[in-house]
């Protein structure tokens, strides 16, 4: 088997929260202080391979982003493993880990937050290729960011142009641009059609699924929109409460999800139409909150299937076959599969 572009193994982001000390004052077994956490990932693993497009899906705030910028190291994990092309890059400083910025690329939600309004297009799209080249190779930049505004659909022109004089689509196509400079393996992209006009969408889809077949590329692909994920993922992690509770090839999640949360979260999406063998789940309730996590399984209280063995154990990643892996305990007791 070839080596995975990236593997996560066990990642743990947790964010550490102010307070005062009286807040954080508690009495469990006596007086003790806490220090309180949001725990946005709490030992997430997944592999990506090389070409390959992985989504991320689930509720707002379930920790797609902080897995993204985990990854992408603009965060210092909590705990777990980062490796690109077997590289575990998850305790690297910042010197070590430029070498790795030329095989893992970030694109964000707002192209225009995350482009610099005081520069130059030509000096956006430059910026992480200048990072990598030194000397002589620095004369070949220039015709390189021309080379590279073409392939993303924009002109010459257009590099000596600010970011304001861009549509949302042209400033996504300029990020993506960035991205490619250093010709990387991997580029994360969080929500990076969803700030856009549905007919753009189309388009920015179409050049990075254009992009990966020229390139190879591989994605961590992040979006809360199923339609999109059905079209262009390979393979699908679902994640609820900073936990992946389900990851599976495309055709196979869409077509028989085993987590009562992917069902739900497919019932609740009309634009999906696929075949389903089991019966919709609506959700009720709220999500727990991320300071303080339910004991065993992190969906239970929101699960109409939940028994005893749900609070009492936190059900693992289980391969079910057929490349779908499920943390849920009626993997072992199906016979409870009834609403
Ligand atoms: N820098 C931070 N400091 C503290 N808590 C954070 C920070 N970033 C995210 N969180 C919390 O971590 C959890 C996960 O947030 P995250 O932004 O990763 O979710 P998400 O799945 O990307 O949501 P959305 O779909 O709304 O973008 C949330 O509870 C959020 O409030
Ligand atoms: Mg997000």
């Amino acid at each position: 088997m070839t080596q995975p572009m990236l593997e996560v193994r066990d990642l743990k982001m947790h964010f550490p929260i102010g307070g005062s000390m009286l807040d954080r004052l508690r009495i469990s077994g006596g007086l003790r202080f806490e220090n309180p956490v949001v725990h946005a990932v709490n030992g997430v693993s997944f592999a990506i391979q090389p070409g390959e497009v992985m989504a991320l899906v689930g509720e707002s705030g379930c920790g797609k982003s902080t897995v993204a910028k985990t990854i992408a190291r603009i965060y210092e994990p909590t705990a777990g493993e980062i490796r690109i092309e077997g590289q575990d890059i998850a305790t690297l400083g910042f010197t070590d880990l430029l070498p790795i910025r030329a095989k893992m690329q970030m694109i964000f939600q707002d192209p225009y937050a995350s482009l610099n309004p005081r520069q130059k297009v030509r000096d956006i799209v430059a910026e992480p290729l200048l990072e990598q080249v030194k000397g002589a190779e620095r004369r070949e930049v220039p015709a390189r960011i021309a080379a590279l505004l073409a392939k993303v659909g924009l002109n010459a022109e257009h590099a000596g142009r600010y970011p304001h004089q861009f549509s949302g689509g042209q400033r996504q196509r300029i990020g993506i641009a960035r991205a490619l400079s250093v010709t990387p393996g991997l580029i994360i992209a969080d929500e990076p059609v969803s700030a856009l006009d549905v007919s753009i969408q189309a388009q920015i889809l179409n050049l990075m699924m254009d992009l990966r077949d020229e390139f190879g590329l591989a994605y961590l692909f992040i979006s809360h929109d199923l339609s999109v994920v059905q079209h262009i993922a390979d393979r699908v992690g679902v994640m609820y409460l900073g936990f992946m509770v389900e990851n599976a090839p495309r055709d196979v999640l869409f077509s028989r999800p085993r987590h009562p949360y992917t069902r739900a979260l497919l019932s609740a999406a009309p634009s999906i139409k696929a075949h389903r063998d089991r019966e919709e789940i609506t959700l009720t309730g709220e999500v727990p909150s991320a300071l303080t996590l339910p004991s065993g399984c992190c969906f239970r209280t929101r699960c109409p299937f939940a028994w005893d063995r749900c609070t009492a154990e936190r059900p693992k990643l289980q391969d079910v076959g057929e490349g779908q892996t499920v943390a849920c305990h009626l993997t072992d007791e199906p016979e409870r599969d009834k609403p």
